[in-house]
């Protein structure tokens, strides 16, 4: 048994049947990166004793993501990065896809003028201009320490020499293969087995096309990917296949550094993404009615505290369809919609013994009558100096478009299907037509990603995130609010059951066991639909023990490989079970 088995405590949660294992935070004095890989994590560890910042970290962590967890860590997608120094400043990376030039608003309606769904899940056309490169770029150069080359070479050299797969990686890359990837040669050949077997756990994957492309910008910068030979493979399989993006989208794309939304909530501050991503917004705004609610007061699994932050769910994600967007693009109320009299107010609307109808609530907004799909990943890292850095980055759906262009060997994202894909239609089923998110040249898609820092007394408290579409803004408030309203710890707040409202679909979704009878009971009878799920997110989150002061990386659970590594190395102590 290894020795830090010892210090694991593990908390058996049965929730009706689902079984939940979180292991107690991993410690981490001089540092911690807690990912949804253990191999990235690891990378992001050792760059972090070798002297690098929790920046510097990131980009290494997420460069290795694109090799070890193709899913959603990648290099032909976007994310965001908060980054809170130890100063007390914080800034924003967005380095969100963009819409190619030649996209148009009505682009994924087929001949009746219908969505073609077909044409956003998979395929060329899906494709945004994607950010990751050009992001990490900018966040290195503007705060980074360490020598680029070294932030990139471990991600190559992962790639180049192979590492063993997960019993979960194993059999994502055999479904893939046999389904969504077969139309795509370039994704068999960089993804099929060489002897054309399926993938078994312990398999060494190599990916040697990848490992070309990461040298490649290892040694030449983000130039590589956008104005190189990485650019020009992809803009010769895009005009070959249907896709829109030019050599000239992928020369024109910008990462760019923003304010991040900062906001009180209970005696903390709270730090998180603006626009285009929806999420930080959402999430103020949430916690602002919480506070005007007093619900710190109720507990967190009664029928009332239920039924009041479902109340608030629906009505922060009515303001994120009606007013959210590019905001190099739209102009937004968006100092008004964090107000705290606006916050109130919405507050005040809602009713203590009767669920709302979103449809009245959103007055002539929806027109007669989707999912999101479950694939990002987020990643938590906080360095010796208190830096701290949250991430989280996306393909959108899970492998993105299945498509590798050929040569290049880096999955694309289907990011271009976050954007309102019928001008007008806002239907009870969640799709949303309003204006601001409607497609343009160069614009970005608005996001649901929130990557979130909480301090308290000027030190960090809480790094965190989650993947999960249009759930990942519940999920960090849900993580948030058993933190600091409920008092929780770091791993207890990550394990608790989550709950998901996003005002239409006018349903209140719950982890499966995650209500208790009378409580749905209670809920159906103020009006609810009340309906269970699997897992909800995957909060990779790294919390201070206010006992200790000692940060612990929180591996959840939810993520069947996630894995927090501690700095120095080889003190790699934190790893979920299957
Ligand atoms: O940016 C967004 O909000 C989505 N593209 C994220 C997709 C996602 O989280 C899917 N899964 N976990």
């Amino acid at each position: 048994m290894h020795p830090w088995l010892s210090r694991l405590l593990l908390i058996l949660l049965v929730l009706g049947g689902r079984a939940v294992l979180a292991l107690e935070g991993v410690p981490g004095p001089d540092g911690l990166v807690v990912s949804a890989s253990r191999p990235a994590s690891e990378v992001g560890g050792a760059v972090l004793a070798a002297g690098g910042n929790a920046v510097d970290a990131a980009v290494a962590t997420g460069f290795a993501l694109a090799v070890t967890y193709p899913a959603a860590g990648n290099i032909g997608g976007g994310g965001f990065m908060i980054v809170r120094l130890p100063d007390g400043s914080a800034t924003s990376f967005d380095f969100r896809e963009t819409a190619p030039a030649a996209a148009r608003p009505d682009m994924f309606l087929d001949d009746r003028g219908e969505i073609d769904p077909d044409r956003i899940e998979a395929g060329y056309l899906a494709v945004g201009v994607p950010g990751t490169v050009r992001g990490l770029a900018l966040a290195h150069a503007r705060l980074g320490r360490l020598p680029w080359r070294d932030l990139v070479e471990p991600a190559a050299r992962l790639a180049r020499d192979g590492f063993p797969i997960s019993p979960t990686l194993a059999a994502a890359l055999n479904r893939e293969l046999a389904g969504p990837m077969q139309p795509f040669p370039g994704s068999l050949t960089a993804y099929g087995k060489p002897d054309g077997l399926p993938w078994l756990a312990g398999d060494q994957l190599v990916l040697a096309d990848l490992a070309a492309t990461l040298e490649a910008i290892a040694a030449d910068g983000s130039d590589a990917f956008y104005t190189g030979r990485i650019a020009g493979l992809l803009a010769e399989a895009m005009a070959a296949h249907g896709g829109l993006i030019t050599l000239a989208d992928l020369a024109g794309y910008a990462a760019r550094e923003r304010p991040p939304v900062r906001g009180r909530f209970l005696g903390h501050e709270v730090i998180s993404m603006g626009p285009p991503s929806s999420g930080g917004t959402a999430l103020l705004q949430m916690l602002g009615m919480f506070e005007a609610l007093g619900l710190e007061r109720l507990a967190a699994d009664s029928g009332e505290a239920i039924h009041l932050t479902t109340e608030i769910r629906r009505r922060a994600y009515l303001d994120r369809a009606k007013f959210l967007g590019d905001p190099d693009f739209v102009t937004m109320p968006g100092d008004q919609l964090l107000s705290r009299p606006y916050l109130k107010h919405l507050a005040a609307g809602i009713d203590r013994e009767r669920a709302t109808d979103s449809r009245q609530l959103a007055g002539d907004l929806v027109g007669p009558p989707c999912d999101e799909s479950d694939e990002t990943t987020h990643y938590s890292i906080v360095d010796a100096a208190g830096m701290a850095v949250a991430t989280t980055v996306t393909l959108e759906g899970s492998y993105g478009s299945h498509v590798v262009a050929p040569g290049t060997g880096f999955l694309l994202n289907n990011e271009m299907g976050d954007f309102n894909r019928k001008p007008g239609q806002t239907t009870l089923s969640g799709e949303i037509g309003t204006l601001p998110n409607q497609i343009a040249p160069a614009k970005r898609m608005l996001s649901s990603m929130t990557p979130t820092i909480v301090t308290k007394d000027g030190r960090v408290v809480l790094v965190t995130g989650s993947p999960g579409g249009r759930t990942i803004i519940n999920t960090v408030f849900d993580v948030i609010t058993g933190v600091v309203a409920r008092g929780l710890d770091g791993s207890a707040a990550v394990a608790a059951p989550r709950f998901h409202h996003q005002w239409l679909p006018d349903r209140l979704i719950v982890e499966r066991g995650g209500l208790a009878p009378d409580v749905r009971r209670q809920l159906e009878a103020l009006g609810h639909a009340v309906i269970e799920r699997g897992s909800q997110g995957a909060a990779h989150s790294i919390w201070l023990d206010p006992q200790t002061g000692t940060p612990l990386g929180i591996a959840d659970q939810r993520g069947p490989d996630a894995a927090a590594a501690a700095a120095p190395l080889p003190a790699v102590i934190g790893e979920s079970s299957q």
